[in-house]
């Protein structure tokens, strides 16, 4: 039995996670012995002991007598958001807020609101604003077809949004344009009835469009889409989640209900439809009784109505799943949510707590959300919220997912440990020595045996595999130097470049970990005799077990890695990438800083050469950043790497004043003008001093944030200021 308490100071830094207090308890866990880290349980157990009380410990925690289950992060497919695009409109920032604590870690807003939607640049800009920066949860924005705005729809207004929506008013010769011009790799949304809804299934089949059929609430548009699904056309089709348990019988007058009797074919044919949704019903609902009707209408209520019908076993967990998480990802090209988890409890009836906004028609139901997990952290519990506001905007991006990965936690128990100390068979735990055990590593489909070249071949769920292991190779060379894992492997090493941090890290890496280097330096080999590339790597390949490779032109590594038998690593291509050092970036930041996500990071200088920020920003995007991009238009940032972040959902902005941005800034990325990439060194002079960072500039920018620079730094990008650490 150990007992050992976390420190509680908030002001240590995080990278002080991995203190000797955290590698002990950790040391408790891996090796089964019995942890209370808990002051109280400590002083209950002490009690206990001195009353000689039974201490029959049941490996059951707790027991309750309803179901509890865990749900990825939901999509909420068509949020109706009243003041959607009004000047200093709240809506959409309380629409994020009830969302995520109604379990949906996704909305897509409809682009209809009360007094005027999203139609134009204009008024996307001003919803864009009215929200920035305080969402709670992700989001994304979608348009409304007009007739005048046909001539509008280009490429950049097109990008930064998810969806078309085609209301059901429209005219078909307008919504013939409009299925010219809008983008094949975005879905178009409409909630079209009969007659209305046959023409726009017709174009879509005509053009081979996608189409959504929202709040679908007829039985013949039920049997139309149903019919178009069977000739394999591309529509699905969501119903409101409020059409399902609430009739046209129990609120006569009400328009946008059902009857019972549609209702209940609603329930038979649920193979039909793909997803659930809110949408403006509940609104609708509520404001026509004359009830006090909000932003929050239906949303906090549509998870408990479902988890309801999941204890009376009409729907199962897999159904709720389905149509709220899987299928909407696929509608709406939305990414993985697999660090964002919702835990609900199912079957424990409570009396339902209507938010103090809005009216509902619901009085008890039989389950709740419970938790609600973002990003790793809490951001929901109990009622409570607890959100830090880093909801992004993922309109403008577009994933092209396979079939979504279970995020269930015992899943996540399941995972295999991609890497564990395995105690020596007959080493008893009390004579615990580090040295004498075997690190084992098993093999990861994203690194082993794989050519590392770009970083946007890693997903995020590999960066997080990676940085757990450098977390236990960090400790292990601390406390011993290093390990023997790559006993009797060779790596080769070839710098066409100058290079001191990344061939050392190379070579020390290798070194640690029990392997050898062979370093070949490119003045003194073969290639001065004019030997290709090629045969440099088909000569190394027959040495090593893995080249690492460092050359001016862009796209080198890739080449090498066509003819090589073993693995390449890039380790900077011209003006490519650098992922390795972009990796080492990432993990920087999260070390010093606890998280990446909800930061704001600067980078400065020479983005145009800078290989390192080129592969630093397609990592950042795999995050819930902020990306401010600071150089003289010389040295600006390829358009190609800031259209991929903006496409990504990253909020990006480009200046050329340090002082525009550092307010905010929580990473300060500096980099080097890279003399050699210029054509004359006029050009250079010109910009070479562009940056310098003083005490001066430090003092106007936050007191905790974090500057990084790759390395070297030659042109005095810093003046006076010490550097704390070089890793
Ligand atoms: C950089 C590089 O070579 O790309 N440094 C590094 O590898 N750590 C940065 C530079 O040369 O300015």
């Amino acid at each position: 039995m150990y007992i050992n308490l976390p420190s509680n100071n908030h002001y240590r830094r995080p990278a002080s996670y991995a203190s000797k207090g955290y590698h002990s308890r950790r040391m408790a866990v891996d090796f089964a012995v019995p942890l209370i880290t808990n002051v109280k349980n400590a002083k209950l157990l002490a009690e206990a002991l001195v009353r000689k009380l039974p201490l029959d410990v049941s490996n059951v925690d707790a027991k309750s007598s309803h179901l509890t289950h865990t749900f990825p992060g939901l999509i909420n497919i068509g949020a109706f958001v009243p003041g959607l695009s009004v000047p200093g409109s709240q809506d959409l920032i309380t629409s994020t807020a009830a969302n995520l604590s109604g379990g949906f870690n996704t909305v897509i807003f409809s682009p209809v609101g009360v007094n005027g939607g999203i139609v134009d640049r204009q008024s996307l800009e001003q919803a864009r604003s009215n929200v920035s920066g305080h969402g709670h949860c992700s989001y994304a924005f979608t348009i409304c077809a007009t007739a005048a705005n046909v001539g509008l729809m280009d490429d950049e207004l097109q990008a930064e949004v998810k969806a078309l929506f085609v209301p059901t008013s429209t005219p078909l010769s307008v919504i013939a344009s409009h299925f010219s011009a809008w983008s094949s790799e975005k879905v178009i949304l409409t909630d079209a009835k009969g007659s209305a809804l046959a023409s726009i299934l017709l174009l879509a089949s005509l053009h081979g469009r996608t189409v959504h059929v929202s709040d679908v609430r007829t039985l013949e548009d039920l049997l139309l889409i149903s019919l178009s699904k069977a000739k394999h056309l591309k529509v699905t089709c969501d119903v409101s989640v409020y059409s399902l348990f609430f009739t046209a019988e129990q609120f006569p007058g009400v328009q946008v209900l059902p009857t019972a009797e549609v209702q209940k074919v609603l329930w038979q044919q649920l193979d039909v439809i793909d997803a659930f949704s809110v949408g403006a019903n509940p609104y609708l609902l509520a404001s026509t009784l004359g009830k006090p009707a909000s932003v929050c209408s239906g949303v906090e209520e549509t998870l408990p109505l479902l988890l309801t019908a999941v204890s009376e076993q009409k729907l199962t967990l897999d159904d709720v799943r389905r149509r709220m998480y899987d299928n909407p990802m696929k509608i709406f090209s939305i990414s993985d949510q697999h660090v964002t988890s919702i835990e609900v409890v199912i079957g424990r009836r409570v009396k339902y707590n209507v938010h103090p906004s809005c009216w509902s028609p619901v009085l008890q139901v039989s389950g709740e959300t419970h938790r609600v997990v973002v990003h790793g952290q809490t951001a929901f519990l109990d009622g409570s919220l607890f959100s830090i506001q880093n909801g992004r905007d993922i309109s403008g991006s577009v994933i092209a997912h396979a079939v979504p990965a279970t995020t269930n936690k015992d899943d996540h128990a399941t995972l295999p440990p991609i890497m564990s100390l395995v105690a020596q068979p007959g080493t008893p735990h009390d004579q615990y020595d580090l040295a004498s055990h075997v690190l084992h590593i098993q093999p990861h489909p994203a690194f082993h045996r794989r050519h590392i070249l770009s970083v946007k071949q890693f997903s995020q769920k590999d960066i997080y595999d990676l940085f757990a292991i450098a977390n236990e190779m960090r400790f292990q060379v601390e406390k011993n130097g290093g390990v023997d894992i790559l006993k009797g492997k060779v790596l080769c090493t070839i710098f066409y470049e100058p290079s001191t941090r990344t061939s050392s890290s190379f070579d020390a890496a290798m070194k640690r970990c029990g392997g050898q280097v062979v370093q070949i330096a490119a003045e003194t080999s073969s290639v001065q005799k004019g030997e290709t590339l090629e045969d440099t790597i088909r000569t190394l390949a027959c040495y090593g077990d893995a080249v690492v490779i460092r050359h001016p032109a862009v796209g080198s590594a890739q080449e090498a890695a066509k003819c090589s038998p073993i693995p390449v690593i890039n380790a900077g291509d011209g003006i490519g990438e650098h992922p390795t050092q972009a990796l080492l970036d990432v993990y920087t930041i999260r070390s010093e800083l606890g998280t990446v996500n909800g930061r704001t990071i600067t980078l400065l200088g020479d983005l145009k050469n800078g290989r390192t920020v080129h592969s630093l920003v397609s990592l950042l995007c795999l995050y819930s950043v902020r990306l401010n991009f600071v150089a003289p238009s010389l040295l600006a940032m390829p358009s190609n790497v800031v259209s991929a972040a903006r496409k990504a959902g990253i909020p990006v902005t480009i200046c050329e004043s340090l002082d525009e941005v550092l307010a905010d800034t929580d990473v300060l990325y500096v980099t080097r003008v890279q003399k050699e990439r210029f054509q004359s060194e006029a050009e250079w002079l010109l910009v070479k001093d562009a940056y310098r960072i003083n005490h001066a500039v430090l003092s106007r920018a936050k007191e905790d944030m974090i500057v990084m620079h790759p390395l070297p730094r030659v042109n005095g990008e810093f003046e006076r200021v010490c550097l704390k650490s070089f890793i």
